[in-house]
């Protein structure tokens, strides 16, 4: 699960989330290990690709939290 993930990647989750889910944020960035990231059904929206090109050290396994848990 997320919490699993949170822990595994050593993320500091502090201020995670400040929008609550509203993708009007990029605090709930994730980066996900390549296997991970493939076992996330949901596929990401437009409105979350543009919030994580927001995101500090985008990277091609980003996902924003709020958004797949
Ligand atoms: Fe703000 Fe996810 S909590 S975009």
């Amino acid at each position: 699960n997320l919490l699993d993930i949170i822990i595994d990647n050593d993320i500091d989750v502090d201020g995670f989330g400040a929008c609550e889910g509203t993708l009007a944020c990029s605090t709930c960035h994730l980066i996900f290990k390549p296997d991970q990231y493939d076992q996330i059904q949901e596929k990401p929206t437009d409105e979350e690709l543009d919030m994580l090109d927001l995101a500090f050290g985008l990277s091609d396994t980003s996902r924003l939290g709020c958004q797949v848990i």
